[in-house]
């Protein structure tokens, strides 16, 4: 366990190494950034009062989700173009993971396809995450690969009717498609060691990397051609999508994106299994509330029905407790993983995640488990 292990250190190593564009598109937020902001003020001003004597070596911190025992209250939070960090990227991030005992949440935007993270790390638990398209046929073969991939548990992701506006990613020009600029030419130049580690190993395979789970002929690519308007997100998603995404999954679907109790009650009313309190790590809604306040009454109303998770904003295993004792069973990583993928590949990874669990230990000890909270 290493200093580089802290989440600083490591989006410290990320920014020297990805392109500045990249690097934005994984960091930032929307807008004025303020919800990005509060989420991690709000989370970290829980405070957590301690109850002494009560060592419990004998206590454990596995998790039961949906069936499957993990090793550590923690699932890999999907995020698009993961495999743009370095070639593979997935995978890497998905060996960690599986070293670890905690399920990755495959995004519908990963660059390699759900058969193929599948074949490489047969061991993984792999959730698989849903943007519904606009044409459902489409989206019912994409659910069908998932499930013949031993997918069990889908995402379906709700807060999210388009892409969200990204001004820095406007101004860079980062993106699927990359557009070109003398800027943007610029920053790519500036990386030569991404691009040897990202590109090239997919130029030798021939071609650039794309986005592998949207069927062959429409691909969104780093070069080229915008999305296929038969795999735009779907704008209008409304509740009849979220029934008709139940009847076609026979799986566990939990809902990833839910901020207001009334939404997580038709949630279960739908036939939702579980839901994510997420604000998307602040990238969607500059007013959005951090979840970390909106958990308490979404647990209150819905905890009894559903499993809850949460995310946004985990740095530390404290604040996996935080969520915890807020009403959360587990919690979803997004930025912290990529960081760490960025900094030091699949050993960096295996190693930030093995500093969560035992800094997450260590809250636990200290606190007696989390007994009381304020803040
Ligand atoms: C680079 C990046 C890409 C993301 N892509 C997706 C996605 O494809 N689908 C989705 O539901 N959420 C996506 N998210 C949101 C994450 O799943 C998660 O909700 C968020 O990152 C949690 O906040 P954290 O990054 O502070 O941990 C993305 C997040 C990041 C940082």
């Amino acid at each position: 366990m290493t200093d580089d292990s802290s989440f600083d250190e490591m989006r410290r190593t990320a920014r020297r190494r990805l392109p500045r564009g990249l690097f934005d598109y994984i960091d930032r937020g929307v807008g004025d950034e303020r919800a990005l902001a509060s989420l991690r003020e709000r989370l970290g001003a829980v405070e957590i009062v301690p109850r002494v004597l009560r060592a419990n070596s004998a206590r454990s911190i596995t998790c039961n989700l949906f069936g499957d025992i993990c090793g550590a209250p923690f699932v890999i939070a999907p995020t698009a173009m993961a495999g743009l960090i370095e070639h593979d990227g997935e995978i890497a991030v998905a060996r960690a993971a599986t070293r670890l005992g905690i399920p990755i949440c495959l995004s519908t935007q990963s660059v390699i396809s759900v058969e193929r993270l599948r074949d490489a790390v047969p061991d993984a638990t792999v959730w698989m995450q849903l943007y519904l398209w606009e044409d459902l046929d489409l989206s019912a073969a994409l659910m069908r690969r998932a499930e013949a991939s031993g997918v069990r548990v889908l995402a379906m992701t709700v807060d999210t009717p388009y892409g969200a506006r990204k001004e820095w990613n406007l101004r860079s020009g980062f993106g699927m498609p990359f557009r070109i600029s003398r800027s943007s030419v610029t920053d790519v130049l500036l990386r030569p060691g991404w691009f040897l580690k990202a590109v090239v190993p997919s130029l030798l395979g021939g071609g650039l990397p794309t986005l592998e789970n949207y069927p062959r002929e429409m691909r969104p690519r780093l070069l080229g051609r915008a999305t296929d308007p038969r795999v735009a997100l779907r704008g209008n998603l409304s509740w009849d999508d979220v029934a008709w995404v139940r009847d076609h999954w026979k799986g566990h679907l939990i809902l990833k994106g839910v901020l207001s109790p009334d939404d997580a009650l038709k949630a279960a009313e739908c036939g939702a299994d579980g839901i994510v309190v997420s604000s998307h790590g602040a990238r969607n809604l500059d007013a959005a509330p951090a979840p970390i306040d909106a958990l308490p009454d979404i647990a209150g109303v819905a905890g009894e029905r559903m499993t809850v998770l949460s995310d946004s904003g985990v740095r530390r295993g404290l604040d996996v407790l935080r969520y915890q004792i807020r009403g959360a069973e587990a919690v979803m990583i997004g930025r912290l993983p990529l960081w760490a993928l960025a900094a030091g590949g699949e050993r960096g990874v295996a190693a930030a995640l093995a500093v969560l669990r035992q800094e997450y230990i260590e809250a636990l000890d200290f606190t007696g488990a989390g007994i009381a909270a304020a803040g």
